[in-house]
């Protein structure tokens, strides 16, 4: 799947946000090593704290489903700048793979692909 199309499933998932209290859908599509993807999309509650985004959706549904072999993923919202994801998803991504590729979509279509490494290079890990 080309990178493109990653991202398309992205978008498509971010229409199932619930997202009442920011108005900003946000999507996201978990490729794994054997090809499988698993989306998600920001779920927010009343309890702001306990939102949860897009990207930490898509990974807990591919490890509760037994797939920790994370290739890349794309995130999609409807931004000017590319829709980057948080400290915290990107710390909860790479407890399962430092070196995934990462694209970044924004509102207009654009896009770029960075490595997980690059973005955030001094996690924590012990
Ligand atoms: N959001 C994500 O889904 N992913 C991120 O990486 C950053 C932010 C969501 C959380 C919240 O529902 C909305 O975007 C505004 O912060």
């Amino acid at each position: 799947m080309s990178d493109l199309e990653l991202l398309a499933l992205a978008k498509r998932a971010a229409a199932n946000s619930y997202s009442p209290y920011s108005h900003f859908p946000v999507g996201a599509a978990l490729e794994c090593a054997d090809g499988t993807v698993f989306t998600g999309c920001n779920i927010e509650n009343a309890a702001y704290g306990d939102t949860i985004c897009a990207e930490r959706t898509a990974a807990v549904k591919a490890v509760s489903e037994g797939h920790r072999d994370f290739e890349r993923i794309a995130i999609w919202g409807n931004s000017q700048g590319y829709c980057y994801p948080c400290g915290s998803c990107r710390q909860f991504l790479q407890e399962f793979n430092k070196y995934m590729t990462v694209i970044v979509g924004r509102g207009d279509g654009a896009y770029i692909s960075l490595s997980l490494a690059e973005m955030m290079p001094y996690f924590f890990d012990f």
